[in-house]
């Protein structure tokens, strides 16, 4: 069997990506693996840095913390098909990239009063994966009533 090789470009879009995000802040511990887990299985939808510019992927920077001022949004977040269905199959691997979307990449969205995901969590709300015909309509309801339940 042959091993892929890991593409170049994702390794140096890892150290750049690790550049960017810097090493200041409580919030620094983030492991390289996890940003790594976060470019092979969701950069390259939601960009890099989280932007994914004008496509129908959602913007994860500064925007994705919105999600947690409601529980029915923070639920959302892991129920999402891109997470609940995602190949990273370890539940407290998948809470890091999660915890790294949403600490990291959605700046000030994500309110300093919310908690990062546990495993467990993780693991309850992805086995029940968002069930709807149309996903961004449903989307477009959790978001607004997100936002009016926000401190700011
Ligand atoms: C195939 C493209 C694709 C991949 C891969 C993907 N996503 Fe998504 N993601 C989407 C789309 C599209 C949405 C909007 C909801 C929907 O239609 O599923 C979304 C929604 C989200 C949301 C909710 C935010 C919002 O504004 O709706 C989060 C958080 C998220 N994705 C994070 C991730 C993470 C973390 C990964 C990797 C584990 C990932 N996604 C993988 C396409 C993708």
């Amino acid at each position: 069997m042959t091993r892929t090789r890991f593409p170049d470009f994702l390794l140096v879009s890892s150290l750049v990506l690790l550049g960017l995000l810097g090493m200041s802040g409580a919030r620094a511990a983030i492991q390289t693996h996890t940003v790594t887990n976060y470019l092979t299985h969701c950069g390259g939808c939601h960009g890099i840095e989280g932007v994914s510019g004008k496509t129908f992927v959602p913007t994860l920077r500064d925007q994705v913390g919105q999600f947690t001022c409601s529980q029915e949004g923070r639920d959302y977040l892991v129920r999402v098909p891109g997470i609940s269905m995602s190949l990273i199959r370890d539940d407290q691997e998948l809470a890091d990239v999660l915890n790294f979307v949403l600490f990291r990449l959605g700046g000030n969205s994500t309110p300093t009063s919310t908690k990062p995901f546990t495993a467990t969590e993780v693991h309850t709300l992805r086995a029940q994966p968002l069930q709807t015909d149309d996903l961004m309509a449903l989307r477009a309801e959790v978001l607004s009533r997100a936002r009016a339940a926000c401190p700011h």
